[in-house]
This record gives structure tokens, C-alpha cells and sequence, in this order.
């Protein structure tokens, strides 16, 4: 039997996955990180901490599986995107890594308009530039740390520095290259426009390949930590949110996937590259030859529940009243007891400031509408409807590039919560699927490595004979009208703040 290992460098944690021949998951492995917040709005990790999981996570899915290395006949990589890996000529680490959360940069994207214009950028990038993007921390670098811009002499995606651990060769892939904003998008190479503008060296930037590409092997030193054979073929892979559309069978122009982890994105395939010119959503190569895709991302999406639950825990009385079920699981209780729109209390998820659509890194959370009738299980709810509200934001944008979808593929943490499917079934009207895999991006960058190691024809053959539809949410009419007039007095909540949220950042 052939087998493929799909690893993602998650922001909580590294998930490493083995799969056969089959698409079937023969082991699994997770192994967490810590994420270092200096300053409030900043995010950092170190990259030794990824591939030190990477290296545990395959021991592990090794050993479980208790299969010859040999079978293993391609390692495809996905991660977190945006992040800057910054390595001086000896391939080591300058500094920690900023991460795609990091909202430091807003002075630096500002430049970036000033240099190309605001519209100009927008065209030759497809996006905005945004501080979670990866041009402007190195522009933050090159203005704040000027003694570690110096050093640089490669700079790298985190899954790309994984690749480099594990083979020595600098290399990525287009779909994840897509998230730095330096690329020609339509031509899926480095734009030479944009860093000619920006300053920025060519050199410092690995080759693009195709994403089911072979890019490197496996060195010797990471067959001696893992165990895996030496020479075993490393595929491009793809970013977490192109891996994860994989991983659900996201291949196809019209096909929109709903992911609600740390984050929430909403992603849709499309054929041709075209973007919104108002850069409202971000528009990225997709990880298979000739397609592209939008995305839509609300930063704090599980995020906020997982706030919420860390602070204030779940409700006491149920946790007694259901003995069998524990946290998130009684949260969804919280939820399910509780009338939609929760009686008039609206919550906006913008605890780290928001991306899709507003690109606004000083706004903040709120919750609108307090009353007496309040309790701990109204705000459960309406955190799930808050972040829901934030998905249809931007899967409103993505329809008007005449993407219309009949269902969205639902997965993530949030997936696992029939309460919150009926809510996004609710408030996106549309019907709400999941799928028989639940591995996320790990899985769709095994899917790809299998690709790439010549085990299926193409993603599509891959895709088609290993995912099936599991559940279904349909939107009930009386809930979507609702839910309609929730969402005007939502999204104007958010115009009536925009201005005092700037005043807040300066107090
Ligand atoms: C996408 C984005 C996030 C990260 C999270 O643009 O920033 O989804 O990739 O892992």
C-alpha cells in the first residue's frame, strides 16, 4: 500500500496526517505552540517551534500507523499564511516570525498606497495591502528593526521554512506566495513591478512551482529525526485556506467552502483571475494549475467563541443538567436555548480588528443591545450569529462576482456545532453541508502530495474518491427573514463606530 503525509503549520498547533492510497486516514498528530503577543495587536512564534512539531508529529503518525517509511511516497506541507520567516545567510532565524493576526503595519500599508496609489495597488496586486499581509512587515522591518533588515537573506512563508528544515531547499508554492501581496497574480509568479516598487530584493524570495510540483526531498538529518526515508519527494503543498478547499473538494468555479476555525473564511473557486477592484476580498492563486480564488476572512471567528469560553467558562447549571457533555458542548446547549437574534443582542466580532470587509485593524468587539433579559447563554448565541453576520459580509461580495452557490461545504472547529451550521444555514440562506473528512488542510495537502506523487490522475480524481457529503442544514424561511433585518442594523453598527473606533487607538 502507497501512502502520503499531509503536515499543517497551524497558528495553535502543527497537524500532521497520514493517509493511503485510498484518501482513508491511517494516523493523525497534533502537537501545540505557543504564540507570543509582545504588545497588544501583535502576534510572533518562534520557527523552530514549528518544525520541532513537524519533526514529533511525523515520529508520531509513524509510529502509530506502524508502516514501512518506505510506503510513504510524498509529504505535502499547508500553514498559516502571511507570515514572515526572516533567515540571514546562514539559514538561521533572525527574529520571531509576524504573524497573519499581527496588526502592526498599518503605517507601513499606508506607504505602500503612497508609492504605487491606492486603486494602482489594487490592480497590480488584486488585493489591498493589509497588515496582515506579508510586504508590509517586511517594509515594518526594514523601518523598525533596520539592524535585522540588514541580515536578511531569504525570507520565507512558515510552511516554507518547514520545507527548508526538512530538505535545505528554499522553495513555495503559488498559492500560499499569493498572501505576501508580491505577486503578479494572473501570471502566478513574483511581480517585479511591486518589488522594484517596494524596494524589496528578488533574491530574498524562493522560486514559485505549481502546488502538486515536487519542489525537494526529504534531507538526511530529517530522516534520522523522523524516521521517514531520505530522498522522499516534498510536493509545493498550498496555504491552509486553498489545502482546506482541497481537503473539501472547493475545485470547481461556483463551489464556496465556509471555514470557521481561529478564523473564518469563506473561499470560492473561480476560473479566471479577476478581483474585486475595491480589494474588499482577497483574490489568491488556488493550489491547482489554472484556477484562482476569493477569499472572505473575519479574524476572530471561532476565535471569539474560544474568547468568550476562556473568560467568562460555560454556564454552570447545564454543565450539571448534561453530566456527559463538556465545554464547547455545552456552549452549543447555551446556544440551542436561546431564540434567534437572541432577543435583540448583536455582537461584532472584531476583537483584533477586521479584514473582510472593512480592512480595519483599530476596530473592536461590541456587543449592542443589552437588556435585562440578558444572560450568559444570549451571548453564546450571539457571538455565533455576530461571526455568522461577518461570514455573509463577505460571501455578499464574493456573489457579486457572480459566484452564486447552492451550498456551502461548512468545516472547522465551527462545523462541529449543529446549532452554529443552522445559524450560517440561516443567515448566508443557503444550505449548509459537511463532509465525511474532518481533517481540514492537513488532509487536502496530503491529497495534493498524492497528486503530486502520481497516486491519483489530478485533485479532481483525488477529490471525487474520497470526500461524500455527511449532513445538511437547510435555511428556515421564518429564521431568514429575521435574520435579514438583524443584518441591516449589524452592518450599520459598524459605520456608526468606524470614526470613534480611531479615537479609542489613540486614548
Ligand atoms: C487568510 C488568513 C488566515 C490564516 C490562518 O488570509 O490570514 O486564514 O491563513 O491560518
Amino acid at each position: 500500500m502507497n501512502y502520503t503525509i499531509g503536515i499543517d503549520i497551524g497558528t495553535t498547533s502543527t497537524k500532521t496526517i497520514l493517509i493511503n492510497e485510498n484518501g482513508d486516514v491511517a494516523a493523525s498528530s497534533t502537537k501545540d505552540y505557543p504564540l507570543e503577543v509582545p504588545r497588544a495587536g501583535w502576534a510572533q512564534q518562534k520557527p523552530g517551534d514549528w518544525y520541532g512539531a513537524a519533526v514529533d508529529t511525523i515520529k508520531e503518525v509513524i509510529k502509530k500507523s506502524n508502516i514501512d517509511p518506505k510506503g510513504i511516497k510524498a509529504v505535502g506541507l499547508s500553514g498559516q499564511m502571511h507570515g514572515s520567516v526572516f533567515l540571514d545567510g546562514d539559514g538561521e532565524v533572525i527574529r520571531p516570525a509576524i504573524l497573519w493576526c499581527d496588526q502592526r503595519t498599518e503605517e507601513q500599508c499606508k506607504k505602500i498606497y503612497d508609492i504605487f496609489g491606492y486603486k494602482n495597488f489594487i490592480r497590480l496586486s488584486f488585493n489591498k495591502a493589509l497588515p496582515g499581509f506579508t510586504a508590509p512587515k517586511i517594509l515594518w522591518l526594514r523601518d523598525n528593526e533596520f539592524q535585522n533588515y540588514k541580515k536578511i537573506a531569504h525570507i520565507l512563508l512558515p510552511k516554507d521554512y518547514v520545507r527548508y528544515k526538512l530538505s535545505g531547499t528554499f522553495a513555495t508554492e503559488v498559492s500560499d506566495a499569493a498572501g505576501t501581496i508580491l505577486m503578479d497574480i494572473a501570471k502566478r509568479d513574483w511581480s517585479d513591478e511591486i518589488l522594484e516598487g517596494l524596494d524589496i530584493d528578488r533574491g530574498f524570495l524562493p522560486p514559485v512551482h505549481e502546488s502538486q510540483e515536487i519542489t525537494s526531498k526529504i534531507n538526511k538529518e530529517t530522516a534520522h529525526l523522523t524516521g521517514l526515508a531520505e530522498g522522499t519527494p516534498i510536493v509545493g503543498g498550498a496555504s491552509d485556506n486553498a489545502a482546506g478547499a482541497i481537503g473539501s473538494g472547493i475545485i470547481r468555479e461556483g463551489l464556496v467552502s465556509d471555514s470557521i476555525g481561529t478564523s473564518g473564511v469563506v473561499f470560492a473557486t473561480s476560473d479566471k483571475p479577476t478581483y474585486d477592484p475595491e480589494g474588499r476580498v482577497h483574490s489568491f492563486c488556488h493550489a491547482l494549475p489554472g484556477k484562482w480564488h476569493f477569499t472572505g476572512v473575519t479574524l476572530s471567528a471561532a476565535g471569539s467563541l474560544k474568547w468568550y469560553y476562556e473568560g467568562f467558562g460555560p454556564n454552570q447549571e447545564l454543565e450539571k443538567k448534561y453530566p456527559d457533555k463538556h465545554g464547547y458542548e455545552i456552549l452549543n446547549k447555551q446556544a440551542e436555548g436561546i431564540d434567534p437574534g437572541s432577543e435583540s443582542l448583536i455582537f461584532l466580532p472584531y476583537l483584533s480588528g477586521e479584514r473582510t470587509p472593512h480592512g480595519d485593524p483599530f476596530s473592536r468587539g461590541v456587543f449592542f443591545g443589552i437588556s435585562y433579559r440578558h444572560r450568559q447563554d444570549h451571548f453564546v448565541r450571539a457571538i455565533m450569529e455576530g461571526v455568522s453576520f461577518s461570514q455573509k459580509d463577505c460571501l455578499d461580495i464574493i456573489e457579486q462576482q457572480n459566484i452564486k452557490p447552492d451550498k456551502v461545504v461548512m468545516f472547522g472547529g465551527g462545523a462541529k456545532s449543529k446549532i452554529w451550521r443552522q445559524i450560517l444555514a440561516d443567515i448566508l440562506n443557503v444550505k449548509i453541508v459537511t463532509l465525511n473528512i474532518e481533517e481540514g488542510p492537513a488532509y487536502g495537502a496530503a491529497l495534493i502530495a498524492a497528486v503530486g506523487a502520481g497516486m491519483f490522475e489530478d485533485v479532481e480524481e483525488a477529490c471525487n474518491s474520497t470526500i461524500k457529503e455527511l449532513s445538511e442544514n437547510i435555511p428556515l424561511p421564518d429564521n431568514v427573514e429575521k435574520y435579514n433585518n438583524i443584518y441591516e442594523i449589524y452592518k450599520s453598527l459598524y459605520e456608526s463606530l468606524k470614526e470613534e473606533y480611531k479615537k479609542l487607538d489613540k486614548i
